[in-house]
């Protein structure tokens, strides 16, 4: 493969940038604006030869990895280029790829990347003038960005420091309420699991684990088995995460899952992308006072009124157990979401800062995948971090590699994340996987009216769109 660094000359900018030539890759549909370039060509019009082509049979097709590997491998600048609205050959192909490319352009703008190096636009089979102009825009935007030096590379210093979450809106329940409520959980597993009354074969539950105050999960599979649940202010494990492959090895019976307010979009989510049949779970919700690490709520349950979920098959509180969802007399005092502070004041830094913000954090990225490992909507056969042929991301966690990884992951959980933050809580390195996750939720709820944890029934709103949706990016 030529890599797009060495295929452009120059491509060793001068230390004073002298000798230096943007180098920009082109995407472009083959029907429109190809055939535009060519009528551009054809009749002697004259543009910038910066913009290296690559020729797609349609926009559609144009993965948001492409543009992250063309960065990663040398170009300063992306173009994309297709049909107008309307005229796409394959009726619908840049309709989807606007909405793909208006997320993925804010994640970038999030990200810090100079908005001058990503570039949208319709140009027709006819608008060689169109096209010659674009070129000429684009090349002189992203020289005066000047090189991307920084891909992948860590800034100079850490300096951006984030609001701290503030006080908790409520103090933690005390030890007898969870016993109480395990008690109760308990006694309704083995009722569910004793054949003639529940016909459910395995309940998903927690069970402590051998840290203080760690809870683990725990698949309980006979009535005798039912003491081991507990449940405790440490539950942290999203367990809809072990629905898909649970269910499709289950022959007989329902599964019981446990589970929290947070939890349960996630079943949603898995509804909605047809890997769970909704018949094949019990739900058994709890309200949560929230998840506490080291005497700290943790920032997701800052919002969160912990009722149990409008899912459960059965409640289980304090009190007891029972059929179907029902609501506590005391519901749980929230705060604002202290994420949204940290996001907006990640948003009010400089793009340089941000940059530089993101790339220290990418950088302690050690590839572990534990936030792939804990997600349950992370559930592709082979994920393109393992793929080989293309190698679409490093293997090596470096810079580069790492900054892949994550915009990967962060567009791949586009529109789908429930925001269970699963991921950052099992990062090893502290990155701050949630703010991305959340920032790209809030991104698509404003821009497509869309909630992750609506109706099954609504499609992903990457896999769909709307003749109006807004395009001011392009
Ligand atoms: Fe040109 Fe689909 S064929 S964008």
């Amino acid at each position: 493969m030529v890599r797009l660094a060495e295929s452009i000359t120059p491509t060793v900018p001068g230390s004073d940038g002298t000798g230096w030539e943007p180098r920009i890759a082109a995407m472009v549909c083959n029907w429109c604006t190809y055939a535009g370039a060519d009528m551009a060509g054809t009749a002697r019009m004259t543009y910038p030869p910066n913009i290296r082509t690559v020729r797609f049979l349609c926009t559609g097709r144009i993965d948001p990895m492409f543009i992250v590997k063309a960065f990663e491998q040398g170009a300063d600048g992306v173009l994309i280029s297709g049909c107008h609205p309307g005229d796409c050959h394959y009726v619908q192909g840049n309709m989807l790829t606007r909405r793909r490319h208006t997320i993925h352009a804010a994640l970038m703008d999030f990200l810090g990347l100079d908005r001058r190096r990503l570039h949208y636009a319709w140009v027709s089979a006819s608008e060689g003038v169109k096209w010659a102009k674009v070129v000429g825009e684009v090349t002189e935007s992203v020289r005066e960005a000047g090189p991307l030096l920084n891909w992948g590379k860590p800034g100079a210093s850490d300096s951006l420091r984030l609001p701290d979450p503030g006080e908790a809106p409520r103090i933690a329940p005390p030890p007898e309420v969870y016993e109480r409520i395990s008690v109760n959980l308990r006694q309704t597993a083995a009722d569910l699991l004793t054949e003639e009354e529940g016909g459910v074969s395995m309940v998903i539950g927690y069970t402590p684990g051998t840290l203080p105050g760690q809870m683990v999960p725990a698949f309980v599979t006979s009535p005798d088995e039912a003491p081991t649940l507990a449940w405790s202010d440490g539950c942290g494990n999203n367990l809809s995460m072990y629905i898909p492959e649970v269910v499709k090895k289950q022959t007989d019976g329902k599964v019981g899952l446990v589970v929290k307010k947070c939890d349960a979009k996630a079943l949603i989510g898995l509804m909605r992308e047809n890997q769970l049949n909704r018949e094949q779970v019990s739900v058994l919700g709890i309200p949560c006072a929230g998840l506490w690490q080291d005497g700290k709520l943790a920032s997701k349950c800052y919002g969160c009124d912990g009722e149990a979920t409008d899912l459960s098959d059965w409640t289980i509180t304090a009190e007891g157990a029972q059929e179907g969802a029902a609501t506590t007399e005391e519901q749980q005092a929230t705060a604002p979401d202290p994420r949204d502070i940290q996001i907006a004041a990640l948003e009010a830094v400089t793009p340089e800062t941000r940059w530089a913000y993101w790339q220290n954090q990418f950088a302690r990225c050690i590839r572990c995948y534990a936030c792939r490992a804990v997600c349950p909507l992370c559930y592709c056969e082979t994920c393109i971090a393992d793929k080989h042929r293309p190698q679409w991301i490093p293997k090596s966690f470096d810079g580069p590699g790492n900054t892949s990884w994550n915009i990967a992951r962060a567009m791949h959980l586009a529109g789908r994340c429930t925001g269970c933050d699963e991921c950052t809580r099992v990062c090893p390195a502290d990155i701050r996987l949630d703010l991305l996750n959340r920032h790209l939720s809030q991104e698509i709820e404003t821009q497509f009216d869309y909630r992750a944890d609506d109706s099954a029934d609504i499609p992903p709103p990457l896999t769909t769109f709307r003749p109006d949706d807004p395009d001011e990016f392009m």
